[in-house]
């Protein structure tokens, strides 16, 4: 039986193919999908738990990201029918991650510098994209062990992997990710893995602290249930992170603190401490990259960066607090003494560090030799994580919602910043939001200071 595509063939068995048919969806979502003949005939859409005679073809087409070509399913053929995009696809493959695996290739390269890695896993890989860019845009001999339920998605992994010649430096399996992180890691622990599920990574945590190397290693997770941890959830965040959610302008910091937050924990029973070396928020994802190590005097030291913060939507005040015993009651300090806003509470979730400004410099160097091997928007977004680390202990705070709030127009986010540090404060973009800055001015003095440039006395 032949797997088709644009020009290339890749034989799948019946079994593969079946499964490929009846393969599993999240509750509530119905999925249907064209199947097509050995001959390239249409035969129309299928309910999933139908099975057709004679075989599917799946039609593939190459993708080329940084240096790295690649087989994936043909995205604008499946899109043609459903306007499913990615999730609906035989083989998985999301154009849109781009960014993601190319500060992903970036962190790793920055990360390789000081500290060498033998093994990786990335146990939900899709068409095998970022493994592949891993093995063949990063220096060194680490062996990558790959794997996904999805027994399409490993033909595809294993044609990507033949076409590069890696066979010797990659194992492909098929399994559930937190069985083979767990039994795939008993004779050697991996130096890095990398989690990038459909939704939460949660589920995987356990496991992937478990299979990763007790001395040190680098774990990347990706998150797309952006609605569990920007508020409209927050039961399910509770459920899945441990901690509230909310609306707020800075929900997609809260998002990534309350990930690092839900890392930290499962790393911290597991004896292990979570040093944080960067955070993406972008489209309709986060990432995050963390340093673990074993250490439970460092992960004791760690429990002090657990915490909640405090959000006045009447005023736009947020405050931060530690979790600890000196924590008995969360009032905030409103910016006006006549503030009824509404007071919500996000957490326990990390109050902490999120980058690792070496590593940032670092994988930026690595940018500046090869700029053109990158999507054009990572030189903007790297450039701002550089920037806003020194002032990432101060939630953003978004500029267009606060002179909306106070009935103002909005200055330019230059123009406010200079006009911050002209007062002696210290200010900064960040990358979260380019209508958002950093600063260690209170939410009245950046007030003021936007009244100041555009409705001048
Ligand atoms: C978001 S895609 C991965 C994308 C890929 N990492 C990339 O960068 O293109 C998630 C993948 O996880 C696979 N998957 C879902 N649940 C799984 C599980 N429990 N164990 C292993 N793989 C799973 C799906 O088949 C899918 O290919
Ligand atoms: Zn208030």
């Amino acid at each position: 039986m032949v797997l088709g595509c644009s020009g290339v063939f890749i034989p799948i068995s019946v079994l593969e193919w079946y499964y490929c048919c009846v393969q599993p969806t999240p509750v509530g979502q119905r999925r249907t999908r064209r199947i097509y003949t050995d001959l390239g005939m249409p035969i129309g859409l299928l309910a999933r738990q139908r099975v057709c005679w004679p075989a599917p073809m799946i039609a593939t087409k190459e993708y080329t990201e940084g240096t790295t070509t690649f087989l994936s399913a043909d995205i604008e053929h499946y899109a043609a029918d459903s306007h499913q995009l990615t999730s609906d696809l035989p083989v998985f493959y999301n154009p849109r991650m781009r960014v993601n695996r190319d500060l992903s290739v970036l962190f790793l390269l920055a990360y390789l510098d000081r500290s060498p890695i033998q093994a990786m896993c990335e146990p939900l890989a899709g068409c095998g994209v970022r493994t592949l860019r891993y093995l063949n845009e990063c220096p060194g001999e680490f062996h990558a062990l790959v794997s996904d339920t999805n027994p399409l998605a490993l033909d595809v992994v294993r044609k990507n992997i033949e076409r590069y010649g890696f066979e010797h430096r990659t194992t492909i399996k098929r399994g559930d990710a937190k069985v083979l992180l767990l039994t795939e890691s008993r004779e050697k622990r991996f130096d890095f893995v990398d989690l990038d599920p459909f939704g939460s990574p949660a589920p995987f945590l356990t496991a992937a602290v478990q299979s990763l190397s007790p001395k040190r290693a680098m774990l990347g997770l990706t998150a797309t249930d952006m609605p569990v941890l920007c508020g409209a959830q927050p039961r399910v965040a509770i459920r899945k992170y441990g901690g509230l959610s909310i609306r707020a302008p800075f929900s997609h910091e809260l998002a990534v603190r309350l990930l690092i937050g839900r890392a930290y924990s499962v790393a911290a029973m597991n004896d292990c401490a979570v040093y944080p070396l960067a955070a993406l928020s972008t489209d309709h994802y986060i990432r995050v990259w963390l340093d673990i190590r074993t250490s439970c005097t460092d992960s004791n030291d760690q429990a002090r960066n657990m915490g909640f913060v405090v959000y006045c939507e009447g005023c736009m005040r947020t405050e931060t607090v530690p979790l600890g015993p000196s924590l008995t009651q969360l009032r905030i300090q409103h910016e006006r003494d006549d503030c009824k806003g509404r007071v919500s509470l996000a957490g326990p979730l990390w109050t902490g560090e999120m980058y690792n400004q070496s590593l940032l410099d670092t994988a930026s160097q690595f940018l500046s030799k090869k700029p053109d091997n990158y999507d054009k928007r990572v030189p903007k977004l790297l450039g701002a994580m550089r920037e806003e680390n020194a002032l990432a202990d101060h939630i953003y705070v978004d500029i267009h919602a606060l002179c909306d709030l106070h009935g103002l127009e909005s200055p330019s986010m230059a123009s406010l910043m200079t006009r911050l540090r002209e007062a002696g404060y210290k200010a900064s973009r960040t990358h979260f939001r380019p209508t958002a800055i950093r600063t260690n001015a209170s939410v009245r003095e950046i007030t003021a200071s936007a009244r100041d440039l555009t409705n001048p006395m």
